[in-house]
């Protein structure tokens, strides 16, 4: 078979343009923990997956009621590794009624200025009176840089105290991830309920963005 140059010249353009094409997604990686350099892409539907499995979590894999104590395989991991040593056991079983349904009903809501009397609390460096100390509030201070103009991420709340904090320090956004239906009436600052963050995400196919995650242990 005889070529001509032309069509070989169109075929050389075209050959470039499909490499440029497969080459362009993987061009585009996200840095940063977790991401592994992976493409948007893939990371996007990573994320979808596991967004998937959670909001319809294999039922073997649910425990009720819920487990005592770390499980064996999780425990490095959940203590990092010693850093953040497991010193005592405390169960309390707080399934809510609201925590695995689908009605709507917000339960609570939080207004302006319950926040800013919280953020009061916080300012003049008092504990919280279920915590009783002041450690949070000297942690957060200590690394106020992590949190200043940051999007931030409370996991587990009862009380938005460490929302507080992080609102007295410079965070730009503060959403809180918790198994209750409840609601902040303050600009910057969004209540999920697991579920409904997780459908939300799977429908808009969105990625969570935040810049740092406060998790709750206890
Ligand atoms: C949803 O929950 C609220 C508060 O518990 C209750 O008053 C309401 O009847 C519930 N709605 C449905 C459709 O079950
Ligand atoms: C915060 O920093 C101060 C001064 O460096 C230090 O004394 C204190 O122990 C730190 N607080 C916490 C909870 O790490």
């Amino acid at each position: 078979m005889i070529i001509s140059n032309k069509t070989l010249g169109l075929i050389v353009i075209i050959l470039l343009i499909v490499i440029v094409f497969l080459n362009y997604d993987s061009t585009d990686t996200l840095v940063g923990p977790g991401t592994r350099g992976l493409s948007r892409s893939t990371y996007l539907k990573k994320c979808i997956d596991l967004y998937k499995k959670e909001r319809n979590p294999d039922p073997k894999l649910i425990k009720r009621p819920p487990v005592r104590e770390i499980p064996a395989d999780m425990y490095d991991e959940f203590t990092m590794y010693g850093k953040m040593p497991n010193r005592k056991y405390w169960y309390i079983n707080e399934v809510y009624s609201d925590s695995t349904s689908n009605n709507k009903t917000i339960m609570q809501e939080y207004s302006i200025m319950d926040i800013a009397k919280l953020v009061e609390k916080v300012k003049n460096n008092e504990p919280q009176p279920h915590y009783g100390d002041k450690v949070l509030n000297e942690l957060m201070g200590n690394y106020s840089s992590y949190v200043k103009d940051k999007s931030v991420v409370v996991i587990g709340t009862q009380l938005p105290w460490v929302e507080a904090i992080a609102y007295y320090h410079g965070a730009t956004y503060i959403t809180t991830l918790d198994y209750t239906r409840k609601k902040y009436r303050v600009a910057n600052m969004n209540w999920y309920h697991v579920n409904d963050f997780l459908d939300e995400h799977i429908e808009k196919r969105k990625i969570e963005e935040f810049d740092v995650d406060l998790l709750k242990k206890i």
